[in-house]
């Protein structure tokens, strides 16, 4: 059976490409699911993007099954003890992947509260971001 990945993108990042490209690039979300799957050709990627913070709940429980965890919250990253709790709960490798650096932006991005319940954090590498979270939770 193919290894099995969630990715899984919150708030805002549905809109990618048009959204501040001088921050987050110019890349939709669909081109960097097209990217992740030339890359990897032989798993099984799992894409979603939510704006509804329960919807995201769900998914992460519905990624309890996989292979592993890879998501972007978004600004959900900085204040969602729901995501928090939900993350915690699902023992698979996880990977916070944020687009841009979060720290050489406003103070309030620095902090995340869902970094602490995740095996690993990048930051600041665009798209290349997830490709480096596919390969770590594959090694896993
Ligand atoms: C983001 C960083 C967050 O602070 C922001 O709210 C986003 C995108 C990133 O990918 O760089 O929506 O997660």
């Amino acid at each position: 059976m193919p290894a099995e990945v969630f990715i899984l993108n919150g708030v805002h990042l549905g809109t990618l490409g048009q959204r501040r490209p001088e921050v987050y690039g110019t890349l939709t979300l669909n081109d960097i699911e097209s990217l992740l799957e030339d890359e990897f050709p032989t798993v099984k990627l799992e894409f979603r993007q939510t704006d509804y913070e329960g919807e995201m709940v769900g998914l992460i429980r519905e990624a309890a099954e996989s292979d592993g965890l890879i998501i972007n919250p978004g600004a959900w990253t900085h204040y969602s003890y729901a995501l928090h709790d939900a993350l915690e709960t699902v023992i698979v490798p996880k990977v916070e992947v944020h687009l841009s650096n979060v720290h050489a932006r406003e103070g309030w991005r620095r902090y995340s509260v869902v970094s602490p319940v995740v095996d690993a954090v990048v930051a600041g590498m665009g798209a290349s971001g997830y490709v480096a979270a596919v390969r770590y939770v594959l090694s896993r």
